[in-house]
């Protein structure tokens, strides 16, 4: 075994909201991953925090009429709480409001500054003179300069038009109500695009990266010129105030990502070590676990703020995709968007750490959850095959204790242990899917073993030899000890295996230390077989994963009836008249008003993301033959994947007069529902329909 020193972080979870399933992707995914090195005896420490600033906080502490210090310590309780629950141990939790992270950011900012990357620009935001604060674009609202529809956000309506707010009608703030004011205001960008050369070398020869997303980089970021990263905000912030530049702040993701480093100095502080040790050490690794939509700043802001200041680079950025459930999206009225504290009250976290991980394969994609298949896994896999071995064998074990010399298994013991490096090397790569497989055909194994050998019919033996006053002690003691050696086998066997999952399941590795009186510590306790130790009373190491449970927990995750109108209560789908509300209905329109619109069905050939805008994506839609247009939609949340929408047939406003965006001109606008962000639905007709076709 090597001795590797491994640093090792997931993304800091915002500070505005409770954790979730989705979140719990990547949690449990790193968990697995340090409690494997740790059992290899490798040096491996895993840090995170809550990201704590920004606008946002400050607006969720005043709706809750406490401080932002307040409220992020309120939320540092309640994920705490979460990860636990799951059995996500870190090294260190800590937050991106520490001292420890202020140092860090100062540090890092004289970097930059010497490196002269920083630099100032003037830029015109819109300011809310009743907060008197320059406002985001969410924070803005205002009458839609496409379609004329009141109270949209400052930079998309829901009618799928995506605007700059400058271009809103009558923009209001939406924290105030105030009419906004136009005003210039000075900001510190990143000119990272100096670093542009490095980057490329990095991207493609680091090896830091999955293939894929050295391609993705290079394709939408790389080949052109790279933008300044806008990085400070003016007063009030909530945040650092940047020492050099008073009155101003580091913007929520500066601070973010060094936040790793604060957490890790705070353990440092706490446990003697030297924190350039760990961060400027090139013996030491870094491995940071992110999901793919924030790739851009960890991959190119990140490394540039790590070389400019003289740290060492990362590793490896493992970048995981979205949870999806039934291959959709998580949805609250479906009762499928499941925060951390509701699953917890109704199933067994370790479903979840080994659904999730028999799914986890170190590559991009997406993860489904489907909770019928994670009942019957869990059912068939855990409680069928793992935990089996155990119910049915320990019993015959608690009066003997397991034999003092390891019985003839016919090779089964030393088969599994020869797996060991292959399984290792599964979860070294993050093949988790691929470990379990390898595990399982072990435990088939053992199973058949003790179907075949059948520890019931020995017991049996034993028990009427016991009774049969005419037989030997020699035969008695003789079934006892053949009826002790199957146990031993099985038991040993069950433990090998526990070994092996002991990253994806520590409960269970805790509760078969307690069964055979024998710690787990390391992954070489699957080499050599337990001998001569006492066997406790079996208790239950798991149940089977109740229907019932999963029923409550959606339930409960569903958005309660209160204050919903009564007949929508009353049908069997219980739509809520939420939408109708936030939007009523609008006057009546002649046909011939309705037949000015040019709905056509049009196909999406082309799909790609629009690197420099937050919310976009640019679309190639066929009308057909060789008509195409090109059109940006705000859509860039809800599909994070535009090649996926490639093929799909749209409904397609055909005759909007063509605007010139910053991005390009966009000649149209497909049809979507929804409020927007991630709630975004695209219409598509049913199969049949053909591109080119005219909506009536
Ligand atoms: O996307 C997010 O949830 C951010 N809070 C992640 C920050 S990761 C790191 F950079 F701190
Ligand atoms: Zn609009």
């Amino acid at each position: 075994m090597s001795d590797r020193k491994i640093l090792v972080t997931s993304a800091l979870p915002y500070a505005n909201g409770d954790i979730h399933i989705g979140h719990l992707v990547e949690y449990i995914q790193t968990d697995v991953w340090v409690r494997f090195q740790k059992m290899r005896g490798e040096n491996c420490r895993y840090f995170c925090a809550d990201d704590t600033h920004g606008a946002a906080i400050t607006i969720s502490a005043r709706k809750k009429g406490v401080s932002e210090e307040e409220f992020i310590a309120d939320v540092k309780e309640a994920h705490t709480a979460d990860f636990a629950g799951f059995g996500i141990e870190f090294d260190n939790y800590g937050s991106t409001n520490s001292p420890q992270n202020r140092r860090c950011c100062e540090e890092i900012w004289g970097k930059l500054r010497e490196a002269g990357l920083i630099v100032k620009r003037e830029i015109e935001q819109f300011y809310d003179p009743v907060e008197k604060r320059f406002l985001a674009d969410r924070f803005i609202k205002g009458t839609c300069p496409v379609c004329g529809k009141k109270d949209q956000y400052g930079d998309s309506c829901e009618c799928g038009a995506v605007y700059e707010p400058t271009q809103l009608i009558q923009p209001k703030s939406a924290i105030s109500g105030a009419d906004l004011e136009l005003r210039k205001a000075e900001h510190l960008f990143v000119d990272i695009e100096q670093c542009h050369a490095f980057l490329d070398d990095w991207v493609e020869n680091s090896g830091a990266l999955q293939p894929e997303v050295a391609n993705y980089l290079k394709g939408q970021f790389l080949s052109s010129d790279l933008y300044a990263w806008d990085i400070s905000r003016p007063a009030p912030y909530f945040g650092f105030e940047i020492p050099d530049f008073p009155g101003n702040y580091w913007y929520v993701w500066y601070d973010a990502p060094i936040g790793y480093m604060g957490s890790s100095a705070q353990w440092c502080e706490e446990h003697g070590e030297n924190f350039d040790d760990w961060w400027r050490n090139p013996n030491v690794e870094i491995h940071h676990f992110i999901g793919k939509d924030i790739t851009y700043f960890h991959t190119l802001f990140w490394p540039t703020t790590l070389k400019t200041a003289g740290y060492n680079l990362p590793s490896k950025v493992h970048i995981h995709g979205f949870l999806t459930v039934d291959g959709e999206k998580m949805s609250k009225s479906k009762g499928t968007f499941i925060l951390a504290k509701t699953y917890l009250k109704h199933l067994d976290p370790s479903y979840l750490r080994y659904f999730f991980s028999s799914k986890t394969s170190g590559r991009v994609d997406d993860l489904d959850l489907n909770l019928e298949e994670m009942e019957l896994k869990v059912n068939a896999d855990l409680v069928g095959v793992v935990v089996n071995l155990a119910s049915r064998t320990a019993k015959f074990a608690t009066t003997t204790g397991l034999s003092e010399v390891y019985p003839d298994d016919g090779g089964l013991f030393a088969e599994a242990a020869s797996k060991s490096e292959e399984i290792a090397a599964a979860y070294e790569t993050c093949d988790y899917g691929k470990a379990i497989r390898l595990i399982l055909e072990c435990g088939y194994r053992a199973n058949q073993y003790v179907e075949n050998n059948a520890p019931w019919t020995l017991n049996k033996v034993w028990k009427n030899l016991e009774k049969d006053e005419s037989a030997t002690v020699e035969a008695r003691e003789e079934a006892k000890r053949r009826l002790q050696d199957v146990a031993t086998i099985s038991l040993n066997l069950f433990r090998q295996i526990v070994v092996y999952l002991a990253p994806i399941l520590p409960d269970l590795a805790k509760k078969t230390e307690n069964l055979l009186n024998t710690k787990i510590t390391s992954w070489n306790d699957a080499q050599t077989p337990l001998l001569g130790v006492k066997v406790n009373e079996y208790v239950h190491m798991m149940t089977r994963v109740s229907k019932e449970g999963i029923q409550a927990m959606i339930e409960e995750s569903k958005p309660t009836l209160e204050g919903k109108d009564e007949s929508a209560q009353t049908s069997p789908w219980n739509d809520s008249a939420q939408p109708l509300e936030d939007e009523p209905l609008a006057d009546v329109i002649s046909i011939d008003d309705f037949m000015k619109v040019d709905l056509r069905v049009g196909r999406i050939v082309e799909a790609e993301q629009v690197p420099e805008a937050r919310k976009l994506l640019k679309l190639k839609i066929s009308l057909g033959g060789t008509e195409t247009r090109q059109v940006f939609a705000g859509i860039k949340a809800a599909y994070p994947e535009p090649e996926k929408l490639v093929g799909r047939l749209v409904a397609f406003v055909a005759n909007l007069q063509p605007r010139q965006m910053k991005f390009g001109l966009s000649e149209g606008m497909i049809v979507a529902a929804g409020p927007g962000g991630p709630d975004v639905f695209v219409l598509s007709p049913d199969e049949g329909a053909k591109p080119g076709m005219r909506l009536h």
